[in-house]
C-alpha cells in the first residue's frame, strides 16, 4: 500500500508562524510536524509515499526529505521512497489526493493529512485492509471543528457531516482514510462544497452509501496542529513522552 501526505494548504490560522514558511515544517518538540506523518507510515510497513504540497514550499520539503534519505523501510532496512506531487491551489482534501492518482495506480493507499499527529499504532488496519475505505474516529469535546461521524445503534457509521452546528455523536473523522483502487471513481460530479474545496467527505459518503466504509475508534493520543493551541499542545505532549522514553 502507498501513502499520500497532504502538506499543502496556507495555514492563515498559525500567521506570523506561517508567513514564510508551510505549517508542516513547523516543529513539534523536537523534530517538524512531516516527520510524524512519515514515521506513522513507515512504522506501518508503508515505504512509498507521495507528498502533496504548494509550489511555493516544495523546495524546502525536498531540502528537508528528499528522496527519503534519512528514514528506513521497517522490512527491507533499506530507504524508503518519498515523492512530490504539486496542489496549485488550495482546492480541497480530495483534490490533493486525486494528484497521486497516477502514482498510486492500481493499489490501495493510505491517505494521511500532514498535520495529525497519532499515537495509536495502525500496522495492522494497514496490513489486514483488503477493500472499501476505513476511516479513524476519536471522541471530542468540539466535535464541531471537523467531520463528524453519525453512528446506528451497531456503532456503524451512517452518516459523516463536515463541521455540522449540531453534531449527532462526538465523534471526529480524523485526517488518516484508508481507500481501496475505488476511490477514483467516487470523486467524479461532486461539486464544490460551501468552502469552496473538494471535500474528502464526500468521498467517504459514497463509500456510506455503498455500504462499505469501516471505522476504528482511536484510543490515544490525537493531534491536529492547525492551532497555536494545539500545536503547543502536541510539543508538550511530545517532551514529556520523550522524557518518559529516555528514563
Ligand atoms: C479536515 C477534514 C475533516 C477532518 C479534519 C481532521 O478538516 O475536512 O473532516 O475532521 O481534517 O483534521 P480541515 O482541517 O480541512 O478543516
Amino acid at each position: 500500500m502507498k501513502g499520500v501526505i497532504l502538506a499543502g494548504g496556507q495555514a492563515t490560522r498559525l500567521y506570523p508562524l506561517t508567513l514564510v514558511t508551510n505549517k508542516h515544517l513547523l516543529p513539534v518538540y523536537q523534530k517538524p510536524v512531516i516527520y510524524y506523518a512519515i514515521e506513522k507510515l513507515v512504522g506501518a510497513g508503508v515505504d512509498r509515499i507521495m507528498i502533496v504540497t504548494s509550489p511555493n514550499h516544495l523546495g524546502s520539503f525536498v531540502d528537508l526529505l528528499g528522496s527519503g534519505q534519512n528514514f528506513r523501510s521497517k522490512k527491507s532496512g533499506k530507504q524508503i521512497q518519498i515523492v512530490y506531487g504539486i496542489q496549485n491551489a488550495a482546492s480541497g482534501l480530495a483534490d490533493g489526493l486525486y494528484i497521486a492518482k497516477d502514482y498510486i495506480g492500481n493499489e490501495s493507499c493510505i491517505l494521511y493529512l500532514g498535520d495529525n499527529i497519532f499515537e495509536d499504532d495502525i500496522s495492522k488496519h494497514v496490513k489486514n485492509f483488503k477493500s472499501g475505505s476505513l476511516v479513524f474516529l476519536k471522541e471530542v469535546a468540539d466535535p464541531e471543528r471537523f467531520g463528524v461521524a453519525e453512528m446506528d445503534k451497531k456503532g456503524k457509521v451512517v452518516g459523516i457531516v463536515e463541521k455540522p452546528a449540531k453534531p449527532k455523536s462526538n465523534l471526529a473523522v480524523t485526517g488518516m482514510y484508508i481507500y481501496d483502487k475505488t476511490v477514483w471513481k467516487k470523486m467524479v460530479g461532486q461539486k464544490p462544497s460551501k468552502r469552496g474545496e473538494y471535500e474528502i467527505t464526500f468521498v467517504n459518503n459514497k463509500y456510506i452509501k455503498e455500504g462499505s466504509l469501516r471505522s476504528v475508534i482511536l484510543k490515544k493520543a490525537w493531534f491536529d496542529v492547525g492551532t497555536f493551541d494545539n500545536l503547543f499542545a502536541a510539543s508538550e505532549y511530545m517532551k514529556k513522552k520523550n522524557a518518559k522514553d529516555i528514563r
